[in-house]
């Protein structure tokens, strides 16, 4: 079993370490488009719960990474609310975090100041810490003072991780994190992910292309098919081929 080194000896203080439960209530979204009625997700209505692992699959143009915006508060639903740990999301939230497909890193910035970016309210000392134990926590103790071209892509994303559960998010976003890595690199850091979501018990809603990714990883697999759910369920009762023909029905 999977725990921090200093779990043992102090226990996390549980507030800022659990996840959010996470609540679509009949979401739309539309693009604004001159064709007809624009292109867009739902209606959605989705219940997750607090430290749920959800995958989130569909083909391309699903509306996978609309919805993750939306969960992030970057987009606005036109109609629907999505709350957060009972809270309206009206906007990005401090207790979420999304990371992409390519590591958005700060390429001025060394991997310590990446890491230790969005954690302006803790003090100098506090902020080493943390930046210190979350790296440790990602495999990359000692890469604090490199600059991002100084990374392979599967350091990059580490990075990209570090950096989003530094800030013990209650929710953590992933957009095909590992999609441009090699598929020992992409392997390798799916395991970790699951290390290191069973011990920060956070809410995980993660999307990938790769259905065997999705069974894999998630707890619930949600397939989305034109904007909509096409499919809910809890992915040890779901089979590779069950998934695959949801997809498949009308492409
Ligand atoms: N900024 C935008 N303006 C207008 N339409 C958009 C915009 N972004 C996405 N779309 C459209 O919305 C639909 C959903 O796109 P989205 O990016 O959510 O799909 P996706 O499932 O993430 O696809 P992929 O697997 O290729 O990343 C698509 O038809 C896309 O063309
Ligand atoms: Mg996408």
């Amino acid at each position: 079993m999977t725990t921090s080194a200093q779990a043992g000896a102090r226990p996390a203080p549980p507030t800022t370490r659990s996840g959010a439960p996470l609540s679509l209530d009949g979401v739309t979204f539309r693009y604004p488009s001159r064709r007809r009625a624009g292109v867009g997700v739902g209606p959605l209505t989705l219940d997750v719960p607090a430290g749920e692992f959800l995958c989130v699959v569909g083909p391309s143009g699903s509306g996978k990474s609309t919805l993750l915006s939306l969960l992030a508060g970057f987009l606005r639903p036109r109609s629907g609310q999505i709350t957060l740990g009972g809270e309206v999301v009206r906007g990005p939230h401090p207790r979420l975090t999304l990371v992409q497909q390519e590591a958005a890193l700060f390429p001025w910035l060394t991997v310590a100041g990446n890491v230790g970016f969005g954690l302006r309210g803790l003090n100098r000392a506090e902020r080493a810490a943390r930046v210190t134990d979350t790296l440790r926590q990602v495999g990359l103790a000692g890469f604090e003072s490199r600059r991002p071209h100084e990374l392979s892509g599967g350091q990059r994303q580490r990075v990209a991780l570090a950096r989003a559960l530094a800030i013990q998010p209650g929710l953590l976003l992933l957009d095909e994190p590992f999609s441009a890595l090699d598929h020992a690199t992409r392997t390798a850091l799916a395991d970790e992910l699951l290390a290191l979501w069973w011990q920060h018990k956070v809410t995980v809603v993660f999307v990938t292309h790769q259905l065997e990714e999705a069974l894999h990883l998630g707890q619930r697999v949600v397939a989305l098919r034109g904007g909509q759910v096409a499919l809910d369920a809890p992915a040890r009762s779901v089979s590779l081929e069950d998934l695959r023909r949801t997809l498949e029905d009308e492409g």
